[in-house]
């Protein structure tokens, strides 16, 4: 439905020690399909994010939309197939607009809704993403509202438009366990009915809820990318065997903070990985197919052939 094509987004004017915020990105996210983006604070998710939505434009690479570049769809017919949820609902909403006006606009600007009509089709939203009775929620304004409710309402104006494709940045992280098992519930309902999702979370285990794929990102570049049972299951990235590792202990010592800049010419993760042998600082990793058939890849030497065969050689000679 949406494919990216090695998008690339660079903030800084460059220079030796800059890093791109996102380099080679490549993904598709198909109908009926839920793809996890998972990644450490400033691994270029929401920055991915903008780029689906064509927020912001990005140095390389390219969007299509049904296979054909976006570039020849106008910005109302995309924004009524290709949705957003933003990180912060605080800023997401409209401070003067009732719940109601937040829905209202979607509803009858993109999904085509009678003007006179709008509001059991608001109300039926709003009952969908949990906030019952819808009627009491209408006419609230953003702040008479709680951080998750606010959340939901945001939910529910990207739902309005009715699209095809979602991108919902975090859109857990403010609720409470029981309602948080409700939203990815209503996720999982419109992804049964088509929808295409990009679920972006720090949290696996909300995203193991609807994921049928995941995409780690680390330092801009997707370092493994796969059906997501598998990946968990047999991470072959070192950085995602971190992630999944500290899920699992979560007393475990944080890890290392990443330099800020990119120093080295090889995997930016190197300087955190316990497996990183010199090469990896030195050569630059690209993204290795493990199963093609399962679309699963990753960015490690570790499975590299070239270097595989070379230290095989290595092997031979010594
Ligand atoms: N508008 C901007 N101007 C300059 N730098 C930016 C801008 N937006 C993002 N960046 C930088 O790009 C990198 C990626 O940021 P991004 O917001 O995409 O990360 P993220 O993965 O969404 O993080 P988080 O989990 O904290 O939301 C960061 O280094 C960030 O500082
Ligand atoms: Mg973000």
């Amino acid at each position: 439905m949406l494919e990216a094509r090695g998008l690339a987004r660079r903030y800084d004017a460059g220079g030796a020690r800059s890093r791109p915020a996102l380099a080679d990105v490549t993904l598709s996210l198909s109908a009926g399909e839920a793809t996890a983006v998972v990644g450490e604070s400033g691994s270029g998710k929401s920055t991915l994010a903008r780029l689906l939505l064509r927020l912001e434009r990005p140095d390389a690479g390219e969007l299509l939309l049904d296979g054909a570049s976006v570039t020849s769809v106008d910005e109302r017919a995309y924004r009524r197939r290709v949705q957003m949820v933003f990180q912060d609902p605080y800023a997401s909403l409209d401070p003067m607009r009732t719940v109601g006006g937040h829905l209202r606009g979607p509803l009858v600007r993109l999904a085509g809704v009678d003007d006179a009509g709008w509001r059991p089709q608001a109300a039926a939203l709003l009952d969908e993403v949990g906030l019952a009775p819808a009627v009491e929620f209408l006419d609230r304004r953003p702040h008479e509202l709680s951080g998750g409710q606010r959340q939901r309402v945001a939910i529910a104006r990207a739902l309005a438009a009715g699209p095809d494709v979602l991108v919902a940045d975090e859109p857990t992280s403010m609720l409470d366990v029981s309602v948080r098992v409700g939203v990815l519930d209503v996720f999982a309902a419109r992804k049964a009915r088509g929808l295409a999702l990009a679920l972006i979370t720090h949290d696996l285990g909300a995203a193991a809820r609807v994921a049928d794929r995941i995409v780690v990102l680390f330092a801009g570049r997707v370092v493994e990318q796969g059906p997501f049972s598998s990946v968990l299951r047999a991470p072959a990235h070192p950085y995602t065997r971190a992630l999944i590792d500290a899920l699992e202990s979560l007393d475990a010592p944080p890890p290392p903070a990443r330099p800020d800049a990119d120093t080295t010419r090889g995997c930016a993760y190197a300087a955190r990985c316990p497996r990183a042998r010199p090469a990896c600082s030195e050569q630059p990793s690209s993204l290795v197919v493990l199963d093609a058939a399962r679309d699963h890849a990753a960015r490690c030497l570790e499975h590299d052939g070239a270097h595989a065969s070379e230290r095989q050689r290595n092997v031979d000679v010594t």
